[in-house]
């Protein structure tokens, strides 16, 4: 019998090339995982379109994000990869776990009030029940660990609840999963105001490097990322700035931050800045190198997603057919 755990995760193909938080946050623990768990990744479209797309970009940010995801280190071998929107299951139990979600608990969701006040002219009721699709995705495949970001947080708190409560009423339909959240690169901040998240909406393009942004580019975000006027390489309290590019260093070298402080001890803000920016030009450069190979094959990339569907297809259905049971559907 297959005794590994169960991870699953995913990230929204709402760009171009995710950025160096989502890589930090997620897809270099996701690489770390491949051995030990069965892992499921998925390209999550459904989620994409709770903001408006434009439709030939999202069809060419799902594929692009498939080969980000290898480019990164998941290994199309280890781990199944799919686009959400391949298994109808997803839609479905969402809607079934929609009727067991109140309105009170949404309405507490941070995400949810910063995306509508970002998005005044389209506060649709996809982008309020987001939280209710997103557990879907988890409990449907008995999932044990989600390894995500510390802003997804709140979103497996409501899915731990929601899955309990069904249980309550049912017996035991769902496993309850475990947030799985590194520690240095939990939040990564933007460079230009490093005391909100990295994210591609950041008004300042400075703000947020991106996967694929060309070398130069990288380097010069870092080059120009704020810090403070102490003009000393510090993790405290109030240096925002400097604790993030420290944070940023430690998860792409693996060195501690106490070492990274050790390591910049007596130097200036400008060598620090620049040895931040060569340690992520490091790691992005093999990066991008394969990003371009794969996207030569496109063939490859369909032959992945097809498979990964099928596969995600069929096992989703067995918690489906048992959900659908047990409230009372003919089967
Ligand atoms: P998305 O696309 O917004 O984010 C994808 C992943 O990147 C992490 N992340 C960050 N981590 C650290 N610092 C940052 N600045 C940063 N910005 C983003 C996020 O925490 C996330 O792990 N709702 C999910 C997508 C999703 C999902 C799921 C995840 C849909 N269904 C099921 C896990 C399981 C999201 O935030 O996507």
């Amino acid at each position: 019998m297959n005794e590994k755990k169960t991870i699953l995760s995913g990230i929204q193909p709402s760009a171009a090339s995710i950025t160096l938080g989502n890589y930090l946050g997620a897809v270099k623990n996701w690489a770390s995982l491949q051995d030990e768990y069965n892992c499921m990744y998925a390209m999550m479209d459904l989620h994409t379109i709770t903001v408006r797309q434009t439709p030939a970009e999202l069809r060419k940010n799902t594929v692009s994000l498939l080969a980000q995801y290898i480019a990164c280190g998941i290994d199309a071998e280890k781990n199944l990869m799919f686009i959400q929107s391949h298994v109808p299951a997803h839609a479905e139990l969402a809607w079934i776990l929609n009727c067991y979600t109140q309105m009170g608990e949404l309405q507490r969701m941070t995400q949810f009030k910063d995306k509508s006040a970002k998005h005044k002219d389209n506060i649709n009721a996809g982008l309020f029940t987001y939280p209710v699709l997103m557990a879907a995705d988890i409990l449907l495949y008995q999932t044990d660990l989600v390894p995500v970001g510390a802003d997804q947080k709140q979103h497996l708190e409501i899915t731990r609840d929601i899955a309990a409560r069904f249980n309550s009423i049912y017996g035991d339909v769902f496993k309850i999963p475990e947030p799985y959240i590194g520690k240095e690169s939990a939040r990564i901040m933007s460079l230009q105001t490093p005391t909100a998240k990295m994210s591609k909406s950041d008004p300042n393009p400075n703000g947020c490097v991106f996967v694929l942004d060309d070398i130069d580019a990288v380097i010069r975000k870092f080059k120009r990322a704020v810090t403070d006027s102490e003009a000393c390489v510090e993790y405290k309290e109030g240096k925002d700035g400097v604790n993030n590019l420290l944070n940023i260093y430690s998860s792409v070298t693996g060195k501690t931050v106490e070492e990274a402080v050790n390591e910049f001890a007596g130097k200036g803000y400008g060598d620090f800045k620049m040895a931040v920016a060569e340690a992520v030009a490091e790691e992005l450069r093999p990066i991008h190198e394969k990003y371009n190979d794969l996207m030569k094959n496109k063939d490859y990339l369909e032959s992945i997603y097809k498979k990964g569907a099928e596969t995600a297809n069929y096992m989703s259905r067995k918690t489906l057919t048992k959900v659908k049971k047990k409230v009372g559907f003919v089967i």
